[in-house]
């Protein structure tokens, strides 16, 4: 599919060829004038006939209509014309044009989508709209034996001033290839994306502009010590893949932020194996990987102005007969030496490595992104994904990029007290706790490899993909892991440009605050 920003006034959306106009009706519609146009009439038409109201999402199609070009016409409410109403419209009419009631012969190759009897379009508006349309057209056949018949070649959107929304359409069309790779990669099973496949998909990205992908083995993990993913990784004849992409956008000397990504391919749980029921989503289990490697596409389009490393450490969880068993204790990276008291709580062991690793980078950040915990889920369900850190400033960053990408998380805390239910008598920390506060304790267990640099996480259980009918990869967190790296590149350089401002404050951050455990000085405290 390919899209074209074009200036079109409301007059002429009527003699545009094309299989489908889908106009976006706000509830407060400008195009009533007096000498109005057959689409403005046609829609005045409808609402007074009460057939039809702008409630966003609300449809009304119709064939051929007299004065139009278009061999469809569907009229969809965008409620008060907000970016987050715009989604929910051009996402209600793509889907109708794609798999709505028409016959099984009408396929909407050419659209024209219109925003032009909006009031107020901006930049986030027109990213919004490609962003939606991008998620519609988006249909999964890599598994399937026919490909899936490819909907909505060519997408025009109309607005009434291009040039004012170039930037907004432009950072949607990258961000759609983000966030397309990452649900691909997601929805894959994993047979189809086993570790080595996974860091084959990462290995392609280095055709990109600006990115560099390195590929660690069994051996390489064996010798830096990596204990912990290398445990999980023991009860699957696949072999672990540790995979290290970078994105250089700014000078060398620029701190980087550090995404890490659970990559596990596959998640039985283990020996303390997982209930057969759902169990086949837990191929979903590495969601932040694919994350990951779509917001690493995504920087290739958009080409921001920062340094970025991407970690993913990837295997699958299987119970053989090599595999760890509840009360194994193995030692980490870090040094420290957990006891595994449940062998499904896996994806902190292969993430507390990966955020050692990423200690050399001498990061300004470091965000993990991991479908940690099903206790995530039901606090926060689909809508929110759980954010944790430790740092205000990087919090405020995170969840305002959530706002602004409409890819939303919300904030749970991280009190001390929550850590109780991981001491253990056998090691310097356990990998579980009670069942209470589960997210979080997962989270406490995570921020014991983070004393060194500024840390958040992002547990994407409940948003990364969808049940029941609708079962697929969303391609959550890439818009808000994006947003969040425009922004800070916009930071740094502002911070550059003026001789007055001080370095960033994460950049220069001492090794550990006071409110952090030190990584070296708490497993002693735990133990006595
Ligand atoms: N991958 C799961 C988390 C998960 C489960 C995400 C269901 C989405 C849906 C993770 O590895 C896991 O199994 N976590 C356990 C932790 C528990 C053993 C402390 C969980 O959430 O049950
Ligand atoms: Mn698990
Ligand atoms: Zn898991």
């Amino acid at each position: 599919m390919d899209f074209e920003l074009k200036t079109l006034t409301r007059a002429r959306l009527c003699t545009e060829k094309c299989d489908a106009l889908v106009v976006l009706v706000p509830l407060a519609p400008q195009m009533m004038g007096s000498h109005a146009d057959p689409v403005s009439e046609l829609v005045a038409l409808a609402i007074k006939s009460g057939d039809f109201e702008a409630k966003a999402g609300k449809l009304l199609s119709s064939y051929r209509p007299a004065g139009l070009a278009a061999t469809r016409l569907v009229l969809v409410g965008a409620g008060d014309g907000s970016a987050k109403n715009i989604r929910l419209a051009v996402t209600a009419a793509m889907n109708s044009l794609k798999n709505g009631n028409h016959g099984s012969h009408f396929n909407a190759k050419r659209v024209l989508l219109s925003l032009s009897a909006l009031n107020e379009v901006d930049a986030p508006h027109a990213s919004a709209a490609v962003l939606a349309c991008g998620d519609a057209a988006y249909a999964y056949s890599t598994t399937k034996s026919k490909a899936a018949v490819a909907s909505f070649e060519h997408v025009v959107l109309a607005v009434t001033d291009a040039a004012k929304v170039k930037a907004g359409f432009e950072k949607g069309l990258g961000l759609a290839k983000g966030i397309a790779l990452a649900k691909e990669w997601a929805n894959r099973p994993s047979n189809h994306a086993t570790p080595t496949l996974l860091a084959g998909a990462a290995k392609e990205l280095h055709k990109l502009a600006r990115i560099k992908v390195e590929i660690l083995g069994p051996k390489e993990v064996a010798k830096l010590g990596m204990g912990a993913l290398m445990a999980v990784a023991q009860g699957s004849s696949e072999p672990l893949r540790f995979i290290v992409l970078r994105y250089d956008g700014a000078a060398k000397a620029a701190a980087p932020v550090v995404l890490v990504g659970k990559g596990i391919t596959f998640d039985t749980g283990g020996i303390s194996i997982k209930p057969a029921a759902e169990m086949d989503e837990m191929k979903f289990d590495m969601c932040g990987a694919a994350s990951v490697l779509g917001t690493f596409r995504a920087l290739a389009e958009l080409k921001p102005q920062i340094n970025v490393v991407g970690l993913i450490p990837a295997c699958e969880n299987m119970p053989d007969g090599h595999a760890i068993k509840p009360g194994d204790v193995v030692t980490s990276m870090s040094g420290q030496t957990i006891e595994i008291l449940n062998t499904d709580a896996e994806g902190r062991l292969v993430l507390c490595d990966a955020l050692t690793y990423a200690e050399r980078f001498k990061p300004q950040a470091v965000v993990d992104i991991a479908t940690l915990t099903g206790a995530c889920m039901i606090a926060l369900g689909g809508v929110r994904s759980g954010l944790f850190s430790s740092d205000e400033d990087l919090a405020k960053a995170l969840m305002a990029a959530g706002e602004s990408s409409l890819d939303l998380c919300w904030r749970l805390p991280l009190d001390d007290d929550y850590a109780e239910g991981l001491k253990t008598n056998f090691a310097d920390v356990a990998n579980v706790a009670g069942r209470a506060g589960g997210a979080i304790t997962a989270a406490k267990f995570l921020q014991r490899f983070s004393s060194k640099f500024s840390w958040a996480h992002l547990d994407i259980a409940g948003t990364a993909w969808k049940s029941g009918a609708a079962k697929g990869a969303t391609g959550r967190p890439v818009a808000l892991l994006v947003d969040y790296l425009l922004g800070q590149a916009q930071l740094n350089n502002s911070a550059a440009a003026s001789p007055a401002a001080k370095p960033r404050k994460a950049a220069v951050k001492p090794a550990a605050s006071p409110k952090r455990p030190s990584a070296k000085a708490l497993p002693k405290t735990r133990a006595a």
